[in-house]
């Protein structure tokens, strides 16, 4: 089915399972421990050997020797794979660093040997008694000493630059002119369940169990690294304890597996240790951000600028952090640039809400400071400064863009007519308390995505699709819109999702797919109605699907009945023409947070937050409140703790476990609410949704962090806001 014109009504609409808060249907088998994860598929790989990975003790350089004698001689141990005896490796195309190092080394903690052993005890033992010798490199670890030698990355996505009108005129001539720079560390994804795979081979065909967000993009890159035609490798991916970003792509734990378990001619399964996962896998990377406002005395912005900084690995990616500036203000003249430098830490890459998530914490610091500059209350600035048209291409409208009613609701349910304008001027005993708001803007990007429905003679509709659920609730929205299109309970539907075998989908990235993965599933429900109205030889066009039943005109027939003895099988992928071209396709959103700051020690507690979101349909509003409070809490995260810090000697991130990279607990998020707009968007898919599940990250950030600037009057632009970086500054206590 090709999208190419926005939706009229549809059976979606009817909204009988859709849109309403529905409990997960993979629920109980997650609560129970039922639910089986791909260190625990011993249904389909049968008594694996243990891989354990061994990372580079250097960042960058060569291994010089490499001595497996004693690793081999140990108990139990069936193989040792490395570089050189691995065979002929390709690097899969989204993959910076190789998978395997050696003899050159890329980053820290690189994987230059897998340990396959009888069991766990035996791998990791013998790995201990591989002897390396290294010839070590320098590198460049920090992003502002490499800054000057940033260059225009090479893209054929976003264009680096950006430009319109005279902005550099603009801003020497405006009345008013904000300046400021701000930085955010790198960060680490820190999912619950770490990389993990299991490995069987069966001749040259390859079966993977896995934990990965994009199988289609696993089983691909897979393939090309081990030099295997395509259709030999089968990814299985079911279920998903977290990705956020890091398991968008293959990393070492299966290359490893797979090549371990054609060493040791038998099954084999790798997860990464804890240790192992912050510099061997992909990180959120560090940037650096200017950001320039300039804006008439009454706070109409009239030249806006951002630039970003960021690092990578040799072809690595920048860190988009510019982008939502293009796109979230008014103002005529306008410039945005991002830069890339090459460091030699572990890969930068996709982390939830790539680019929006950072620039966000920045732009909204700016925004905040800039109307305090302009005497400005910072929600009536930025609603000064809306826009319903692409600034950059003003013939280009929104498809909806409802962020001055999400502003305004917010702030009329959180109390913002209670905030002090002044800051440091309210006090709770020793607490100083401050109220900080932020818009909340992240792109809704669609992508082709397919599906296979079955209609079987119990009048059971099962679904399978390559489609995966990181956590974020794919299972009972897929389950709910198969429901919706056959007129059929929640508990007629199957849903099987994870497999190479299926149709390939859009994938968990990018907040696209909740929509994407949905409105292919609707297209082929489509289809199947049309087989099956065919099958009763019922005209299509009045076709009623309800209540187990199919019903046209005067006559009805159970639903089980057109499958026949055989059933009915039905096929589509939704296909998106252009309308996101010709509209900008966005979510929009409202954070607010009251924080209190101890007047003492400056220690930061969270009181409430808010979040409201603009993001077309909400499919399932239980899950969905669940993704946007989840993504509050990795903002307070990020605002408040989390930070890789870098020892810039040997170029690695030193606190590499849950230990030393601190992430919010339950005591750190007090209360949260979640608002979301009643709307329907009928440009971005047949089922008028949108994506929320990184929408609810960007900007949390900064809305803590004008919040702790209200309750102490104290600037902060640095992240994260950790209280040695506010204690020298604070209000005397009186
Ligand atoms: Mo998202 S960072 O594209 O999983």
């Amino acid at each position: 089915m090709k999208f190419d014109t926005p939706a009229t009504t549809n059976p979606i609409d009817q909204l009988k399972i859709i849109g309403k808060p529905t409990d997960r249907i993979d629920g109980p088998s997650k609560t129970a421990g039922t639910a089986p994860y791909a260190y625990e598929r011993h249904d389909i790989v049968a008594n694996p050997a243990h891989g354990y990975v061994v990372g580079s003790a250097i960042a960058k350089g060569r291994i010089a020797s490499i001595d497996l004698t004693d690793a081999k001689a140990a108990a139990g141990v069936l193989a040792i794979v490395t570089a050189e005896n691995a065979g002929k490796l390709a690097k899969g195309s989204l993959n910076t660093a190789s998978l395997l190092g050696g003899p050159e080394i890329q980053h820290y903690h690189q994987a230059i040997a897998v340990v396959v052993a009888e069991t766990f005890e035996q791998a990791r033992s013998a790995a201990e008694l591989i002897r390396v010798d290294y010839i070590r490199a320098e590198g460049a670890y920090d992003l502002a000493a490499a800054k000057n030698s940033a260059a225009k990355p090479a893209t054929d996505e976003d264009p680096p630059d950006t430009a319109v009108g005279d902005f550099a005129g603009a801003f020497a001539t405006a009345p008013v002119q904000f300046d400021a720079t701000y930085t955010t560390p790198d960060q680490a994804h820190a999912m619950m369940e770490p990389h993990a795979s299991m490995a069987a081979w069966d001749g040259d065909r390859l079966t993977v169990v896995t934990s990965n967000q994009m199988i289609a993009w696993g089983a691909r890159d897979l393939a090309t690294t081990l030099g295997l035609p395509r259709d030999r490798v089968r990814m299985i991916s079911p279920f998903i304890g977290g990705g956020f970003g890091g398991k968008l792509f293959v990393r070492a734990d299966v290359l490893l597996a797979a090549l371990g378990a054609r060493a040791a001619g038998r099954p084999v399964k790798v997860a990464l240790t804890r240790p192992l996962i912050f510099n061997n896998t992909t990180h959120r990377p560090a940037t650096i951000q200017r950001i320039r406002i300039g804006a008439t005395r009454d706070g109409r912005i009239t030249a806006i600028g951002h630039e970003g900084w960021s690092g990578d690995l040799p072809d690595g990616k920048p860190e988009t952090a510019v982008n939502q500036t293009r796109l979230l203000y008014a103002g005529a003249n306008r410039m945005t640039a991002t830069r890339l430098a090459v460091l030699d830490l572990p890969e930068g890459n996709a982390m939830r809400a790539p680019g929006e998530a950072s620039g966000m914490m920045a732009l909204e610091i700016a925004v905040d400071e800039m109307a305090e500059k302009l005497g400005l209350d910072p929600i009536e600035f930025r609603i000064l400064n809306d826009t319903q048209v692409d600034p950059e291409k003003p013939e280009r409208k929104f498809s909806h863009r409802p962020l001055v009613e999400c502003l305004r609701m917010g702030a009329d349910r959180f109390g913002w007519s209670k905030r002090s304008a002044q800051p440091g001027r309210t006090r709770d005993g020793r607490w100083l308390t401050g109220i900080g708001a932020a818009a909340a803007f992240r792109n809704n990007v669609v992508q082709k995505s397919a599906a296979r429905v079955r209609l079987d003679p119990r009048g059971v509709v099962t679904v399978e699709t390559d489609m995966t659920d990181i956590g974020t609730g794919s299972y009972t929205i897929i389950a709910q819109t198969a429901a919706e299109m056959m007129g059929l309970p929640l508990n007629k539907v199957v849903v099987r999702l994870g497999d190479s075998t299926f149709p390939v989908s859009a994938g968990s990235g990018g907040q696209w797919g909740a929509n994407s993965s949905t409105a292919g599933v609707y297209a082929a429900c489509v289809k199947l109605r049309e087989a099956v109205a065919q099958k009763l030889g019922f005209g299509s066009a009045d076709v009623v699907f309800a209540d187990g039943e199919v019903r046209s005109g005067n006559r009805s027939a159970p639903l089980a009945k057109a499958a026949g003895d055989s059933g009915i099988v039905a096929e589509d992928t939704i296909e998106f023409g252009d309308l996101d071209k010709k509209y900008q396709q966005s979510t929009f959103g409202a954070h607010f947070v009251e924080v209190g700051v101890d007047a003492a020690t400056a220690e930061v507690r969270i009181r409430r937050m808010l979040a409201v979101c603009a993001a077309g349909r909400i499919l399932n509003p239980k899950s969905a409140r669940s993704q946007v409070i989840g993504a509050m809490t990795m903002g307070a995260g990020a605002a408040l703790m989390e930070d890789l810090v870098i020892d810039e000697r040997s170029g690695f991130f030193v606190n590499h476990d849950l230990a030393g990279y601190e992430v919010p607990v339950h005591a750190d998020i007090p209360h949260q609410d979640v608002i979301f707009l009643d709307e329907v968007d009928p440009i971005s898919s047949p089922m008028k949704a949108k994506g929320v599940g990184e929408l609810g990250i960007c900007g949390v950030g900064a809305a803590i962090a004008n919040a702790i600037y209200n309750a102490t009057g104290v600037r902060v632009r640095d992240y994260p806001i950790t209280l040695d970086k506010l204690l020298d500054r604070m209000p005397a206590v009186g």
